[in-house]
């Protein structure tokens, strides 16, 4: 016999003793997947009774926030900058902090036709979000994960961005020289022994994982961009909140000048640039 929505509800607060946060997410969950009303999830929970497909999703999304399965790869879905993001465990789910870096570009004033790069795309988060807010700009999003790319095409596709283009590439190794205006990344840089990524552990490693305290992509990037950059070009990499200072030598190393840096929402140093 099926069950109504209180006998759930009640098992989610049984099943997750003190975790304020689970009741949100299951309200958000059954509004998103199961297209309940308002009315359904607050006050008529008694009456409305589930389906078996419905019982399903829900015993699925236990299941999966016993094992802190986070929302958004439940939902396949995540918000960034102004729209919504398909995601899954092939793509790192796109964070809030990069937006500053969309940001930074979207207010830039471009030359007409620049060629913009986002190095690392995933899920497409960051070279999509630029390619709908400037049309007039090719921009190409590039990784080495054809996983990844897999789904960035999904999203390229479901938001209609047709100045957005995807290569499969290991870094800047297969771009002609003096080609692009602007290079961007938000590559892995997190260190190995990090205890955050115990906290990380359904997203893809090589999203996250860098050797050399975390910043061995960092320098392979900014050395291979003198290359692939026009002159004037700039490089815009996001990195840890703690490694603005190392970056920073990495970018005066490789001989880039007017090195800034764009703090995030807490007002850490969080995204460095610099001129070729
Ligand atoms: C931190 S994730 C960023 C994903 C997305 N740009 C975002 O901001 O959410 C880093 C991305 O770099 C890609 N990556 C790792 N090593 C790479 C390499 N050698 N060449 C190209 N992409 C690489 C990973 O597959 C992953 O998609």
């Amino acid at each position: 016999m099926s069950k109504n929505l209180r006998y759930y509800k009640n098992l989610i607060d049984e099943s997750f003793i003190g975790n304020i946060l689970i009741k949100k997410e299951f309200t958000f969950f059954l509004k998103e997947k199961l297209y309940l009303k308002d009315s359904d999830v607050y006050i008529n929970d008694k009456e409305r009774n589930l389906s078996p497909g419905e019982e399903d999703l829900i015993l699925d999304f236990i299941n999966k926030k016993q094992n802190d399965f986070p929302l958004d790869y439940i939902l396949n879905s995540t918000k960034f900058y102004e729209n919504e993001f398909y995601v899954d465990q092939r793509v790192l789910i796109p964070r809030p902090e990069t937006e500053i870096l969309v940001d930074y570009i979207n207010n830039y004033e471009f030359i007409d036709k620049a060629r913009i790069l986002d190095i690392g795309t995933g899920s497409g988060c960051i070279g999509i979000s630029i390619a709908l807010s400037n049309p007039q700009l090719n921009v190409y999003g590039s990784d080495y994960s054809l996983n990844a790319l897999k789904v960035a095409d999904i999203n390229r596709e479901e938001l209609n961005s047709d100045n957005f283009y995807l290569i499969n590439a290991d870094w800047l190794s297969c771009f002609r020289e003096n080609f692009f205006d602007i290079i961007v990344s938000n590559p892995p840089y997190i260190c190995e022994e990090d205890k955050h990524l115990k906290n990380l552990i359904h997203e893809p490693r090589e999203a996250l994982i860098s050797s050399d305290s975390g910043l061995c992509d960092i320098k392979k990037i900014t050395r291979q961009a003198t290359n692939i950059l026009k002159k004037n070009g700039i490089l815009v990499v996001e990195h840890g909140f703690n490694q603005s200072i190392e970056v920073r030598k990495i970018f005066e190393e490789n001989n880039f000048s007017d090195i800034s840096i764009l703090k995030d929402f807490q007002n850490h140093p969080r995204v460095t640039l610099g001129v070729f």
